[in-house]
């Protein structure tokens, strides 16, 4: 289970400090097939980069991969003359061997959003309630990444800038972790949550975006073929089996013909990371579809205890039982932060 999340889970960002013309990264990476040598700021060269520094906390997760002991690294770019260190609003990070960045170089990078067009953050419950710690950078580094990975996706997939999508759904915003990054790239963006706190705060701290609550069961007040893109990241991960397909036939009834979706479940990277056990895994594979129980970091905003879960899906399970309502189109390991992102396509 290692060695299959690190083929996915390649480095991980500790932290990213701006200071002035200067970003300092630390964080680890895993070797597998070549090692880490480079750190790249986008696409040139970092300096003082100190690699293999000791990592007991990784070689606790990844023992079995080589070099887990001493996988971490630090890093400093500057900014060259001239360069913008956020062209376009985003600073594109990443870890590769000696050849350096690919056309899909874009599903292990970590972006980070120009912070004097940050919005305002919001409370650090608010916050915790969807990450599961009160850390705003992680927030800002997480939403970034997954709205900007989720953008070279959809151009390199279907040839699509996120600006061509007429109207984008957010379903499961939040505390708009994503929303505040989609906002920027697109005109049309509704972010919808069963979290009536964060939809009051999404519409205090976000000056673009529309922010709608719905109920816990089906049908939501949204119209139907509204939608010509859906998000949805680590929504299906908290539902049962009733109410996922209750969902997903709402996603079916509020999108177009031909809209795609994006939805994210939790993979193999995810539980290494989790220190999930091996027998979880097969048991994941072996049932489909594993109920492990209440989460309980809703119980302040929802009244249904039982409603807010932690769910695992088998790539199996998805395929038979997702495409009664779509096209499953394909799955990739690792896009969505950290989780597995499904790509759906209204028939
Ligand atoms: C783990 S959080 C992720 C939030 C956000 N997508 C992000 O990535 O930061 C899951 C979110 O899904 C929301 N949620 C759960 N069930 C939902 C449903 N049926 N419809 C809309 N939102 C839901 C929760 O309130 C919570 O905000």
């Amino acid at each position: 289970m290692q060695i299959a999340a690190a083929r996915f889970l390649r480095w991980m960002p500790g932290s990213m400090l701006v200071n002035g013309d200067e970003l300092v990264i630390e964080g680890w990476a895993l070797g597998l097939w070549d090692m880490p040598s480079r750190v790249l700021v986008n696409g040139l060269d970092a300096v003082d980069v100190t690699w293999r520094v000791p990592s007991p906390d990784v070689l606790a997760k990844f023992g079995a991969v080589p070099n887990a002991e001493a996988s971490r690294f630090s890093a400093r770019f500057r900014m060259p003359p001239g360069q913008m260190l956020f062209p376009g609003g985003f600073a594109r990070v990443n870890v590769t061997g000696a050849f350096g960045e690919h056309r899909l170089s874009y599903r292990t990078a970590w972006y980070l959003a120009d912070p004097a067009l940050e919005p305002g953050a919001p409370a650090p419950a608010r916050i915790a309630r969807v990450i599961g710690a009160p850390d705003v950078n992680a927030f800002r580094l997480g939403g970034a990444t997954i709205v900007k990975r989720f953008e070279q996706l959809l151009l390199e997939r279907f040839g699509r800038p996120m600006s061509s999508f007429e109207s984008i759904l957010d379903w499961g915003c939040g505390a708009g972790r994503l929303t505040r990054y989609l906002t920027m790239l697109a005109p049309e963006v509704t972010g919808a949550d069963i979290d009536a706190d964060n939809i009051q705060a999404c519409r205090q701290i976000l000056q673009k975006g529309r922010f709608v609550h719905v109920g816990l069961r089906p049908p939501c007040s949204l119209p139907a073929d509204a939608f010509d893109l859906v998000l949805g990241v680590s929504v299906l991960t908290h539902l049962d089996r009733e109410m996922e397909s209750e969902w997903l036939a709402e996603l079916n009834r509020l999108t177009r013909p031909g809209a795609l979706l994006l939805l994210s479940v939790q993979g193999l990277a995810q539980m290494a990371l989790y220190d999930a056990p091996t027998s979880q895994k097969i048991d994941m594979h072996q049932r489909g579809f594993v109920d492990q129980g209440i989460n309980s970091q809703l119980k302040d905003v929802v009244a249904d205890q039982e409603y807010y879960r932690n769910i695992l899906h088998s790539p199996d399970y998805i395929m038979t039982h997702w495409s009664r309502f779509f096209d499953v189109l394909d799955i990739i390991e690792g896009m969505a932060g950290n989780q597995d992102l499904v790509i759906l396509r209204r028939h």
